[in-house]
């Protein structure tokens, strides 16, 4: 099956911010119906998956919150908090447009 998001969110902070940001990330999925898809014919997913450290701690683990970058895209987001991730599913995942106030460079 191809992804049509595939995330993947740090959760190297002591603080466990990148774990509830990626179990959001699950939850918000579901709710705003965005888990899986059906794009010309084919089922297509949105996968949210945990990893180590990205190497932008300067906008996760020294920050506030947790990094998490969006492919095919490349979008880099930092600080991102629990609160925000329902944004990124509606505005980014579901409308196509990056949400502008977590982005970063990389
Ligand atoms: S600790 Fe999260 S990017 Fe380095």
């Amino acid at each position: 099956m191809n992804y049509q998001h595939h995330l993947f969110i740090c959760t190297n902070q002591k603080s466990e911010v990148g774990k509830d940001v990626a179990k959001a990330l699950k939850k918000e999925l579901k709710k705003q119906d965005l888990k899986s898809l059906l794009i010309g014919g084919k089922k297509r997913k949105n996968r949210v998956q945990a990893v180590g450290c990205m190497d932008v701690c300067k906008h996760c683990k020294k920050g506030h919150g947790a990094a998490v970058v969006v492919y095919p895209e490349a979008v880099w987001y930092g600080d991102v908090q629990p609160r925000d991730v329902a944004d990124i599913v509606h505005e980014h995942l579901g409308q196509g447009r990056p949400v502008k106030r977590l982005l970063i460079e990389k």
